[in-house]
């Protein structure tokens, strides 16, 4: 029983991290059952057809044909587990708070089923103290009473989904558990998975080191939609800017000005800090300000494409090109198209999209590329997406991408 036992890890939360972090984990050798709380998903994924792009339709059905992997929605099947892993969303509320209503009711879930000995790790994001706080206290409160030993890890999930070079296998780990024991089993955890296993001291140093990697993302790319603000007031191309600043071989990091951010990651993990931050009687000041600047970048987006339209046409026809938030991916949470698209509204646009991994968006569905406009916004290069048929026809773009910039009819934000 304990032998089979040992090679049991349930995964709460089938997402962009939770199916990857399954597939990965049956490469390793474990049996991996994945459980949610949304039926269709998971009679989805059991149906063999993968709702996330990082994992094919024939890796899972290979893993679930050999019996290393199911989903479930059934919590009691993490009774079977010795590793449990929390991969729930940790979204904004109405007052873009932390909103950990779904990580509760996860560790809620879980907890009568907690075996003795088990390991708990939380993956999904969130501020200093979120493990400690609340998901160790609820499953205390709540676990049978014969698991007298349960251990308790946090290990920020980093992936960077449709990213081709890193994924959760070779992108380094930071562990950081409660106490000793804790935290020898989560390093053994992880190393069973990863290449690169890095332990710190605590809990708090791995949920904070997640929110400043995000954070960093955040403010760079601010710094970078200003600047390019400021750049076009006068004329200067921001892009040989920043290429040219690109050549320094120390000290310098690359960001790319856009209609803004989006995705569950960088929109939202930095505003955990920030009411992480007046939780505790501070301030961080740098993340407000930027936060502000991305999010009014749709409406400047909006302003410089309308510029594009001769004066005389009142309502014009507008084409966004992508409106998921990346290349790559058909992710279209918190997208500042979205916001984009409301801008140009507002403006007496009449605005349509298309992006050819996206079947459905905002109550629409996409466009072809020969939808009549006269401008067209490439707020996301899609791979797949043939524009030469708006260049031939003329069409002025505003390329937010700066892909297509040295085409003809072609504006570069
Ligand atoms: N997507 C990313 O790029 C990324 C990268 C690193 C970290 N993260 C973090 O990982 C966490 C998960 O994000 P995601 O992108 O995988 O989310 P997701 O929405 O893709 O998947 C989460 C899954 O959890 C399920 N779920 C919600 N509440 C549940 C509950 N109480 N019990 C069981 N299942 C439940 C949902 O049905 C969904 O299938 C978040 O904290 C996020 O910030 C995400």
């Amino acid at each position: 029983m304990h032998a089979q036992r040992t090679q049991v890890l349930a995964i709460i939360g089938q997402g962009y991290v939770g199916l990857p972090l399954a597939m990965a984990a049956v490469d390793a050798g474990w049996k991996v059952i994945g459980v949610d709380n949304f039926p269709a998903k998971v009679a989805q994924i059991n149906g063999g057809s993968s709702p996330v792009e990082d994992v094919s339709d024939e890796k899972l059905q290979a893993a679930i044909s050999t019996g290393a992997y199911t989903a479930t929605i059934d919590f009691s099947a993490v009774e079977l587990a010795t590793v449990i892993t929390i991969c729930v969303p940790t979204p904004l509320d109405h007052a873009r708070e932390p909103d950990l209503t779904l990580l509760r009711n996860a560790a809620r879930g879980i907890a009568p089923y907690v075996s003795n000995e088990t390991l708990v790790v939380s993956e999904s994001t969130s501020y200093p103290g979120t493990l400690r706080e609340i998901i160790v206290p609820i499953i205390n409160e709540f676990k049978p009473e014969t698991s007298k030993s349960i251990y308790f890890a946090s290990a920020p999930e980093r992936v960077n989904p449709g990213d081709p070079s890193w994924n959760q296998t070779n992108t380094p780990r930071l562990v950081g558990a409660i106490d000793r024991e804790s935290q020898v089993r989560a390093l053994a955890f992880y190393e069973s998975i990863c290449d690169s296993v890095v332990s710190v001291s605590s809990p708090e140093v791995a949920e904070a080191a997640k929110l400043l990697e995000n954070t960093f993302r955040l403010v760079n790319i601010a710094l970078i939609n200003e600047f390019t603000q400021l750049c076009s007031a006068v004329d200067i191309k921001v892009h040989e800017v920043i290429q040219a600043a690109a050549t320094k071989p120390y000290g310098f990091m690359r960001f790319n000005p856009g209609v803004g951010v989006g995705g569950h990651c960088i929109p939202v993990d930095p505003l955990y800090l920030t009411w992480w931050a007046r939780a505790h009687g501070g301030k961080a000041l740098i993340v407000e300000t930027a936060n502000l600047i991305n999010l009014e970048m749709p409406s400047y987006v909006a302003e410089r494409a309308l510029k594009l339209v001769n004066p005389s046409i009142k309502n014009p026809r507008v084409l966004i090109l992508g409106v998921a938030y990346k290349p790559g991916v058909g992710d279209v949470r918190e997208t500042p198209v979205s916001e984009l698209k409301v801008n140009l509204k507002k403006q007496g646009a009449e605005v349509a999209w298309h992006d050819p991994l996206v079947p459905m968006w905002d109550g629409s569905k996409p466009v072809d590329l020969d939808w009549d406009c006269d401008v067209a916004i490439l707020a996301t290069l899609q791979p797949g997406m043939n524009l030469n048929l708006l260049i031939q026809k003329g069409i002025q773009i505003l390329d937010c991408t700066d892909s297509i910039s040295n085409l003809a009819g072609v504006t570069s934000l």
